[in-house]
Order: structure tokens, then sequence, then C-alpha cells
């Protein structure tokens, strides 16, 4: 099968040029300025319209055991949602079971996407315990079965927080072996003594969720394990960063050249603090960890991923139905599932709310929805850009079509949309996963399971 993109205007990281671009089966064959004499079986007119990398979400959690419940996502509700908004690959976070090994964690999650996944995939590995044997695992994991970065926690004590020592010796081992460690930074045993006390005084409703995780504790876990994986000659990688303060210890760490990197996500860039103040329940929508911050938080965060301080927005997503799953917690805070819906909106969102309104250039939204993370996470050249011989996973953006965002309309398997009644102008028309065209406007042409688990080298 051969598909001729033509007459569109192809953007990667670096580059902005009117090309027709040929596909030919999974691969890009060929880029030229007219290729419309060569031979192909069918042809997508982009006039007017970009054609970028297919999105790669670094963070999402798919079909994930949290809160006492399960995301409402699947790998296929999930990932077929992804790719109605452009995004065509995930790296999903596999979790080690209690008392279980980081291997079963690793099964466990390609039992879930296998045979699922509408897009390519990957796994980071969530490992909840450090100890000789798990260590010994992380390098199976990297060189053998190409899980390549781990997340650890200072936070969720009990569920998933492990000690400082931990995560000096597992960032160790990842000198060693050449994977790195994703780090989810927020210190979690204050936190749990302001929950203990905000209920204490019957404090319960959603916003006191946001109030007992200050900016502060994300800051000091921030700078704390930075400090860790400096001492370990390493790099780290914050996941989900909200906060300005946090950023500004991100910033202070890369400006002595310690190899900080982070990733925030575009609840922090386009919601506030203020939606906690949401009447009755509402407010439960945004109860994920970190939680959203106050308003002038999101021009910083806007400002690092000018600067690339911070290297690229992933989505976190990790839906919860209001309807018994968030209601876990009309009586406290503390028992609200934390996570939010994102996977769909994401790149919608950053063109209209970023290039749009003049924060960053098409170059650098193809970076921080696309390339940085195939870069980071080692998928690079293989997804992350447009050359030949990358994976034809592109997606034919339309700068100006609109779309209101609903819960009624979306394709993510959630009862609510965090950006409800919120308008987006740009969005994609043609979306390709290896080649197949699987998504045109509304219209899902793409398979269950076509999607395939990517081996990332370490
Ligand atoms: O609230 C969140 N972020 N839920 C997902 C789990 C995590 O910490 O990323
Ligand atoms: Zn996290
Ligand atoms: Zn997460």
């Amino acid at each position: 099968m051969r598909t001729l993109i033509k007459n569109g205007t192809v953007a990667t990281a670096s580059d902005l040029y009117r090309a027709d671009v040929l596909i030919e089966k999974e691969k890009v064959a060929l880029i030229g300025t007219d290729l419309s004499g060569l031979r192909f079986d069918q042809t997508i007119d982009a006039a007017g319209k970009y054609v970028i990398p297919g999105g790669i979400d670094p963070h999402t959690h798919l079909d994930m055991p949290f809160g006492g419940t399960k995301s409402a996502d699947d790998f296929e509700t999930g990932t077929r949602a992804a790719a109605f908004g452009g995004t065509t690959c995930v790296i999903d976070f596999a979790i080690q079971p209690q008392k279980g090994s980081l291997r079963q964690g690793l099964d466990d999650w390609h039992q879930k996407a296998q045979g699922k996944a509408c897009i390519d995939y990957a796994f980071h590995m969530i490992a909840r315990e450090i100890h000789a044997q798990s260590l010994a695992e992380m390098d199976r994991l990297v060189k053998e079965d190409g899980v390549s970065s781990f997340k650890l926690f200072t936070a969720y004590p009990g569920v998933f927080m492990v000690d400082d020592a931990s995560i000096f010796r597992a960032m160790q081992k990842t000198g060693e072996n050449g994977g790195f460690i994703c780090m989810h930074a927020e210190n979690g045993p204050v936190i749990d003594v302001l929950i203990e006390q905000a209920l204490a005084q019957g404090h319960t409703a959603p916003k006191y969720h946001a109030l007992t995780r200050p900016a502060r504790l994300e800051a000091e876990a921030t700078h704390r394990v930075i400090a860790l994986a400096e001492v370990a000659r390493v790099p780290v990688y914050i996941v989900h960063l909200s906060a300005k303060e946090a950023l500004q210890q991100v910033r202070e760490a890369r400006d002595r050249g310690v190899r900080a990197m982070a990733e925030t996500c575009p609840q922090y860039l386009f919601l506030s603090y203020e939606n906690y103040e949401e009447p009755g329940f509402a407010g439960a929508k945004y109860v994920m960890s970190p939680p959203l911050r106050a308003k002038g938080n999101e021009e910083e965060l806007w400002a690092g991923l000018k600067q690339d301080d911070l290297a690229l927005v992933s989505t976190d997503h990790c839906p919860f139905c209001m309807k018994e799953q968030k209601e876990l917690g009309k009586d406290s805070f503390a028992k609200i599932p934390n996570g939010a819906p994102g996977i769909e909106q994401r790149m919608s969102l950053l063109w209209d709310g970023g290039v749009r309104s003049g924060r960053i250039d098409i170059n650098r939204f193809v970076q921080i929805t696309s390339t940085a993370a195939a870069k980071i996470f080692g998928l690079y050249p293989k997804k992350g850009t447009i050359a030949p011989g990358s994976d034809a996973d592109i997606v034919v953006f339309d700068p100006d079509r609109e779309i209101r965002w609903s819960a009624k309309t979306h394709h993510m398997r959630v009862d609510y949309n965090p950006y409800e009644g919120r308008t987006t102008r740009g969005s994609p028309t043609h979306v390709f996963s290896r080649g197949e065209l699987i998504v045109e406007n509304d219209k899902w042409l793409g398979k269950t399971g076509a999607g395939r688990f990517i081996k990332r080298g370490g």
C-alpha cells in the first residue's frame, strides 16, 4: 500500500516546508516537492494543513487499579481516544504488584494491552519495592524487555512511596544499565499529616485535596530527588510538574549543568485551583496529584516550555468517572481517586493555547508533543519525526478545525470532560498509525489490537 499526502506543509521539530510525503507500507518512503507522478494507491490532499509527526504521550495510566477502583479507559478505549486527538504512541506505566516482581508487573501490562491497543505503545515500570531482586530485574527490563525507564514516588505512603535510600539505589542501578528514573515528586508523609489535620477539622470537600498538597512540598521533593540524582551521577526526569516553585528547582539544577528534565501536563496549563471551587462536588473532577495550582503558575510553565526547562507536555491521563468512582470520596476528599482524563485533547489544547496564542511556534509544538518524548524515551527516529525510514505515524493537522469539548462527544470512556464547553481551534483531520489511516475527521477506521509494543533501548 502506497499513500501520498500531497500539498501539505511538513512540520518537524526543526523544519517547516511545503512537500509531499509518500508512505509505503508502514514507513515514510520519500519526501519531495512534487511526488504526484509516482505510483500510489490513495492520496490525501493536505493543502492548507500541516503534516506533523503523530503525537507521543509518555505518561498514561490505562486500566490501572488505583484509589480503590480502576482507571476508566482500558487500552482499547484509551488508545482510540488518543488517536482521535492526534496521538499515535503512548508510554503507559506498568506496575510492580505489592510483594511481587517487576516481571509480574510487566506481564500484567502486556496482557492488558495485547489485542486491545489501537496504536503503538511502550511501558515504563513503576517500582514500589526496591531490593536486591527488583534491582537485578531492572537490568533485565532495560537490556532484554525494552523497558528502560522506571517511575518512583516520594508520595502516596503505603501505596507507592519508596524511601530516599531506595531511590538512590535505583538511580545508581540505572547509572550502570543505561535506563533512567522518572520521579513523582511530592512530600507524601507531610501531605498525610496535613490530610489528617484537615479531616480532623471536618474539611472534607474536594478543594482540600489541593490545600493539603502545597506547592512548597512539590518543590522540596523535586529539589531532593534532583540532589539524589546529582550524587548518583545520573539523569532524572520529573513527571507531571505543576508548580512554579518546582520548576525553579529544575531550572536551577539545569543551570548548574545537572541532567534534570521535567514534563508538565495540559491541566496545569489550562486549569487552576479555582476549578476546585466549582459548586457541590464538581471539584472532584480535578482531584489529581499534584493538584491544580493558583492562577499565574501556568504562565511560568509556558515560559519553562519555551526555554526547555520543561521538555514536553504529557497528559497523565488517569480517568475516573464522577459516578461511582470520584463519588467514593463524597464524604472525604482523601478517598477521591486521583487522576483526570486528557489523552484526547492534549494536541488541540496545545495548538490553540500554545501556537495560536503565540506562546510557542510550530516547531516547538512538534517538539513538546512528539519529538522530545521520542528522544528522551528511546523511540527516536523510529517515532517522533517525519523522515525516510521512520514509522509512518503521521497526523494531517488542520489549524482551523474547531472542536467543542464535551463528555457527550469525546471518545474517552469517562463521564465528564475537564474542558466541557471549551472550544479549541486546530485539530487532526487524518491520523496514520504505521501507514494505516486510522482516523478521518470524526470517523474511526482503525483496528482494535493493531497497536504494537515498542521495545525501547537502554
Ligand atoms: O493524580 C494522578 N496523577 N494520578 C495518576 C497517578 C500518578 O501519580 O501519576
Ligand atoms: Zn505520579
Ligand atoms: Zn501519572
